[in-house]
């Protein structure tokens, strides 16, 4: 490197460095709805010029879900472009996958060495799958400690995530807690960051908007399945304004624009259904179309991914040196 590539990269660094430090994930478990994009991936790059954020790829906590190779690689790489197509930019933002950095998986086994089984299962996604089946994996049980690794391995001061995620970050600021009092002052407490307008986005039947309740519009949808879609949302036979509607047009107009026409129309579902169409589509189809330039180039995406995982492996292995020195493995 000459002297002038020398002064700007030490400049980068020190403005890097007195910048704050963001970092989130999604679960490739298939396409990402729009919940998921007002939730918490709008925030991420909303975010990126404030923060030095790492953004990364959930492929083990994933595991928990897909267990085919094909479908794994196919929705790894969904969520690649997703994260190209929504605007995060890999010179600004680490982005990265869970697997290609092995101290999470690492950590997480130091973690599950101080935490109690009746804490774990406190859990809310463990109460729901214990509810739901009888036959619980470890890894369902486990999900939050390996949470923990992923965030606590980078020092985010902020953890921009759903509702749904708010009592993992809980977990995670509670296993470090704990880390440090048995073993001394090693993990920073990360905040929770939930936008309170958008924090549990509601599905076409009004529920929270989840891939398992089948009530999603797909942040990169085609026309015609905004158009089903929207035409699926749950309206109640009253004559006033159609709440499930509304709540999701909501995301799109403020309530200043979007009330008078609710008002005009009241009881007219099939005109605020079409409005609606139009303005998913007017908000979909340019995400959309950039979507499908990065799909042009899956190698070059795909390395982006390979040297943002080089990037955070230098964080976290520096983290994880310094855990293993704390609990006394590290005896050279
Ligand atoms: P995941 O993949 O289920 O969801 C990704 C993000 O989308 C948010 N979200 C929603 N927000 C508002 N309304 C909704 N209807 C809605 N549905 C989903 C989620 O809250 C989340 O922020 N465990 C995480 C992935 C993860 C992670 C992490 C996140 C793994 N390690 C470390 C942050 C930090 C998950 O399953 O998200």
């Amino acid at each position: 490197m000459d002297k002038k590539s020398q002064i700007q990269h030490s400049c980068v660094k020190i403005y890097l460095m007195g910048k704050k430090i963001l970092l989130s994930g999604i679960k490739p478990t298939g396409r990402p709805h729009i919940g998921n994009y007002f939730g918490a991936m709008r925030q991420f790059v909303e975010l990126a010029k404030d923060y030095k954020s790492y953004i990364f790829i959930a492929d083990y906590h994933a595991l928990n879900f897909i267990q085919n190779k094909a479908e794994m690689k196919e929705n790894i790489i969904g969520v690649l472009l997703d994260y190209l197509a929504i605007g995060l930019d890999p010179k600004e933002v680490t982005l990265y996958k869970q697997s290609d950095v092995s101290d999470h998986t690492e950590l997480t086994w130091v973690f599950d060495t101080i935490t109690t089984m009746p804490y774990l299962m406190r859990a809310h996604a463990y109460k729901d799958a214990e509810a739901k089946s009888k036959e619980i994996v470890v890894g369902t049980f486990n999900y939050p400690m390996l949470m923990a690794t992923d965030i606590l391995l980078y020092s985010p001061d902020v953890v921009p995530v759903g509702q749904d995620q708010k009592q993992h970050v809980e977990i995670a600021r509670d296993t470090a807690e704990k880390f440090n009092h048995i073993f001394g002052e090693t993990f920073k407490l990360p905040e929770v960051m939930i936008m309170k307008d958008v924090a549990v986005v509601p599905g076409t039947d009004g529920r929270k908007m989840s891939k398992s309740y089948g009530n999603t519009i797909p942040l990169f949808a085609e026309y015609v399945e905004i158009k089903k879609a929207v035409m699926s949302i749950v309206t109640d036979s009253g004559e006033g304004i159609p709440k499930n509607v509304y709540a999701i047009h909501s995301l799109l107009r403020p309530a200043s624009e979007l009330l008078p026409i609710y008002e005009n129309k009241t009881g007219k579902y099939k005109e605020l259904k079409e409005l609606l169409i139009e303005d998913l589509e007017k908000f979909i189809a340019p995400l959309r179309e950039k979507r499908k330039e990065f799909e042009k180039d899956i190698p070059k995406a795909l390395a982006i991914l390979k040297a943002g995982g080089e990037k955070a492996k230098e964080v976290a292995s520096k983290k994880m040196d310094e855990v293993r020195e704390k609990i006394g493995v590290n005896v050279y």
